[in-house]
This record gives structure tokens, C-alpha cells and sequence, in this order.
């Protein structure tokens, strides 16, 4: 196969492309809103999406989209990297390093510290060559409850706190939370626009003073698939009543396939899913978490799903 291409800035149709792409291929779970929100979120100055390009003279390729690749940046010197993506016909070519040194230039100039989420038969790659060396002592599982969930079996485990939609509750509580559990980091713009987003159901839950003590999300992308991502909480009890809370707000939510990225070391998301699918919760294979410099002091126990495998550090 050739591999003329260039590597351009990329549009929304190239995104739409890469995530019909990368769900036909390799059963990748996101969804064309996804891209907007993210520009919405970090701003131009703080993201870059890339795709390598088919040049026009390619006859077979014809301008299509080879590959993607995106970058956000953290204040203060966090850049993470995701959405890492060649069309299998033209892998092995080359064309992901240069996607992934041209996505990498300026923060490795800038001394920050990149990470990403590697998959598990990646993760050496990126800890060898890329640098990527430090890693969490937790693995990111993907859980997977393909045959319905019923919530009336979790609904005994959830506690005394409310739970409530984000309309009713400051944003900027809801962020200063997000920011107690994941490294103290500012993330603001993010959480709003994650979870205003357009494809999610978005819950908060608070205490008996008003105090939020979780908030989960859960958004439908490709293949039908309903993913939670975050889903931040005191406890399990409190996990428990966002996950029901959320999949009760939509009586075809719970017969969705249902998908978690959630830290291996979080045994009561395990016991809940448990009982969510009646035993059927089924092990989709894991990711990496690593670092070129520090791991960040992150909240762990609170997290029963990372906020979006792609472009979030937790
Ligand atoms: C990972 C990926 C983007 C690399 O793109 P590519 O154009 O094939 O990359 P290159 O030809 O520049 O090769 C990059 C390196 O990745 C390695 N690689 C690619 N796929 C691999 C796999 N499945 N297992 C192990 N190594 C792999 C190549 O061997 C090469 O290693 P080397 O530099 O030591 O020789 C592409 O293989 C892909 O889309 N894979 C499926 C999606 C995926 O897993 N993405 C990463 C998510 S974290």
C-alpha cells in the first residue's frame, strides 16, 4: 500500500471519519460530539488534532484520512495525548510516528510532562521509545455489561445522598470536587463541557449539607454503546446511586451495552457491576497509564471511571 500523505490539522469531517474508522476496525468507542466539546473545552490554544491525509495524487486513497492523533494540554504542565489511530492497511509504514513526534514537538520542547492512556500491547512501545516510562501500579480496565443491566439490583446499596441533575447544582462545585480528586488540577471548562455534553446523561450527587460528594457522566457512542466516563465518588454507596440514577433517567439506557474505564484497584465498582448485570460483566482488556515525568497524586480510590480514556489524565 503507499504512503504518500501529509499531516494537516484536522477538520470535523476528518474526525467523523476517523471514528466511523475506528470503530469499524477496531471497536473504539466515541462519538462525533466528542470533538466539539473537547475544542469547547481546552480552547484552540490548548488542543491539536491531526490526521494524516492521503495525498490527492493517490488514486487508491483519494484524500482519505490515514491517520489521527490529538493532544490537550493542563495547566500547569500536563499534555496528554490520545485518539492515536492508522487505518490497519497502511500500519507499519511510518505514518503514526510522524503523527505522534509532530503531536509530541512542543511540550517535550516545553519540559511537559506528556501522558496518555497506552493500550496494553502498546504500553512498552510508549514506555521505550516515546519515553512514556512512568506508570500508575493500576491498570485501566474496560468493563463491558453487553447483555442489559438491571437496576433494581444495586438499588439496596445506595446510601443517604441525593442525587440530582447538574442543572441544579453550581458548576464551579462540581469542578472544585473534580479538582480535590484529580491531582489538584483546574479542570473546569472541561467538566462543564463534558457534562453538558450533547450525547450524555449527567448526575451529581450531594450530602445532607449540600456538599457534592460525586458526579458521574455517561455519554452513547458508536455500536450502541452507553460509556460512563467520569464517574467520581466518596464511596459505594454513592457510586451506586449515581450509576442507577443515571441509567434510570432513560428506560433504554439500561438495555444498552454498557462500558466502564475504571482503575483495577476499584474493587466496589466490581461488586456493583456485578450486581447491575446479574454476574455478566465481562473483562474487555485494559490500558496504561504512564508518564514521561511524575505520576500525578490522583484521588484513586474515588474514581469508578476515568473521565474519557483519550484526552483525560483520570
Ligand atoms: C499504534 C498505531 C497508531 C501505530 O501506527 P503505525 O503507522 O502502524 O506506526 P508505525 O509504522 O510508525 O510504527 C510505530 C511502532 O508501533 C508498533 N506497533 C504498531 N502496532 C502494534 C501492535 N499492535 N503491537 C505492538 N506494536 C505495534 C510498530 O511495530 C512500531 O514499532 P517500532 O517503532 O518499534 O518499529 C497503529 O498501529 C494503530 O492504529 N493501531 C491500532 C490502534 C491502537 O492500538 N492505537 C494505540 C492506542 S493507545
Amino acid at each position: 500500500m503507499s504512503s504518500n500523505f501529509t499531516i494537516e490539522e484536522a477538520s470535523f469531517d476528518d474526525w467523523k471519519r476517523v471514528v466511523d474508522l475506528c470503530t469499524e476496525t477496531d471497536r473504539w468507542s466515541f462519538t462525533y460530539d466528542d470533538f466539539p466539546v473537547w475544542k469547547k473545552a481546552f480552547g484552540e490554544d490548548k488542543s491539536r488534532f491531526l490526521a494524516a491525509k492521503a495525498s490527492e495524487n493517490e488514486a487508491s486513497a483519494d484524500g482519505d484520512v490515514l491517520g489521527f492523533v490529538c493532544m490537550a494540554k493542563f495547566d500547569p504542565n500536563i499534555t496528554t495525548i490520545g485518539m492515536y489511530y492508522v487505518q490497519p492497511k497502511y500500519r507499519g509504514q511510518g505514518i503514526g510516528t510522524q503523527l505522534f513526534e509532530k503531536i509530541m514537538q512542543d511540550s517535550k520542547a516545553q519540559g511537559r510532562n506528556i501522558c496518555l492512556n497506552g493500550i496494553s500491547y502498546m504500553s512498552e512501545k510508549y514506555a521505550g521509545r516515546k519515553g512514556l516510562n512512568n506508570c500508575a501500579d493500576w491498570i485501566l480496565s474496560i468493563l463491558n455489561i453487553n447483555g442489559g443491566a438491571d437496576t433494581s439490583k444495586i438499588a439496596h446499596l445506595a446510601g443517604n445522598s441525593k442525587v440530582v441533575n447538574i442543572s441544579d447544582v453550581d458548576v464551579a462545585k462540581i469542578a472544585a470536587y473534580d479538582q480535590s480528586v484529580a491531582a489538584n488540577i483546574d479542570r473546569s471548562k472541561l467538566v462543564e463541557a463534558w457534562l453538558n455534553h450533547p450525547a450524555a446523561w449527567s448526575k451529581v450527587a450531594l450530602d445532607g449539607n449540600g456538599s457534592v460528594v460525586g458526579y458521574g457522566a455517561a455519554r452513547m457512542v458508536t455500536l450502541d454503546r452507553l460509556v460512563f466516563g467520569p464517574l467520581y465518588a466518596n464511596d459505594k454507596a454513592t457510586a451506586a446511586a449515581l450509576i442507577k440514577a443515571i441509567l434510570d433517567h432513560d428506560t433504554s439506557l439500561p438495555t444498552r451495552r454498557i462500558q466502564f474505564f475504571s482503575p483495577s484497584t476499584n474493587d466496589d465498582l466490581f461488586d456493583v457491576l456485578e450486581l447491575l448485570s446479574g454476574g455478566n460483566c465481562d473483562d474487555g482488556g485494559y490500558f496504561v497509564s504512564q508518564f514521561t515525568g511524575q505520576l500525578l497524586t490522583i484521588d484513586i480510590k474515588k474514581v469508578y471511571a476515568v473521565s474519557d480514556h483519550a484526552l483525560g489524565f483520570i
